[in-house]
């Protein structure tokens, strides 16, 4: 991947400083190339992948549920009937508080998926997942690495350069309280009938709540990182959430490494075996 210079200036603005070969001179109209069997790009110098153990990310976890089977009729509905059966759930007592529900966004084929927690206030407000100051962390990090959440003049409906995101929770918990175990075994079938329609190559999972939720654990995200995990057999990378980089910058290099190994997945340079 070659490095344009405004990548380069949002890598330092999200605190990733000095990893990246120097950028090319001349000022580039494309984003990122994508891979090319007989003569690879260069690629940022990358450090290995620790697996490292948490610092700061909250310790409390998220109870473990069993795993839902997308079944019944949401396992059969293609995305409008989907997106309808979203809008009108009622399935717990979230259809209450909530303004709207927040379905998902992106390319419907997008080779990256994300998944986050759970809309927040301005998310319920605007009908749009990571659309606050979170989401602009997550949009700076995710342009650095040639990624969109939407066209864009470079890369305007390529899945390569797009990619899907959604949450565990379509609608938000009040107050934004951690959500129950209850609420994501009703919301679960909507999220795998999602992936399933997406077919993403890669699931990157945000955040210790969606990270806990997916893969049926208790680890936390610090145990998690730096490998490759599975969910409904897509491979998934773990990183922190962007709330919590905001709150933790020291973290945005991980986030950052996180970002590489999930990148180097999709380019087939790292395995993606089971664990
Ligand atoms: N946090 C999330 O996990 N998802 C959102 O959509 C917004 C904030």
């Amino acid at each position: 991947m070659r490095w344009t210079e405004r990548q380069c200036a949002l890598l330092g603005e999200i605190g990733i400083k000095g990893w990246w070969p120097t950028p090319p001179q001349a000022p580039r109209a494309v984003i990122a190339t994508p891979p090319q069997p007989a003569a690879p790009a260069p690629r940022p110098k990358e450090k290995p992948i620790p697996i490292t153990v948490p610092r700061s990310e909250p310790a409390q976890p998220v109870p473990i549920i069993p795993p839902v089977v997308a079944a019944g009729p949401t396992a059969t509905l293609d995305w409008p009937a989907l997106r309808a059966a979203v809008a009108g759930c009622q399935a717990c007592s979230l259809c209450e508080s909530r303004t709207q529900t927040v379905f998902g966004t992106g390319h419907e084929q997008a080779h990256w998926m994300l998944v986050g927690e759970a809309p927040g206030e301005q998310e319920d407000r605007q009908g749009e997942p990571f659309v606050g100051k979170a989401g602009q962390l997550l949009d700076n990090m995710l342009f650095a690495v040639g990624l969109g959440r939407g066209p864009s003049p470079q890369g305007r409906d390529d899945p390569a350069r797009q990619v899907y995101i959604a949450n565990v929770l379509k609608c938000r918990p009040p107050q934004n309280r951690n959500p129950l175990p209850e609420e994501v075994l009703r919301c679960e079938p909507y999220l795998k009938r999602q992936v399933e329609l997406v077919r993403p190559r890669l699931i990157l999972a945000m955040g210790r709540f969606a990270v806990q939720s997916l893969l049926q654990t208790q680890e936390p995200i610090g145990r998690l990182r730096g490998r490759v995990h599975r969910y409904q057999g897509v491979p998934l990378v773990v990183t922190y959430h962007p709330a919590y980089l905001l709150r933790n910058p020291i973290d945005k290099a991980k986030a950052w490494e996180d970002l590489c190994l999930a990148r180097n997945v999709i380019l087939g340079h790292q395995p993606s075996h089971h664990p």
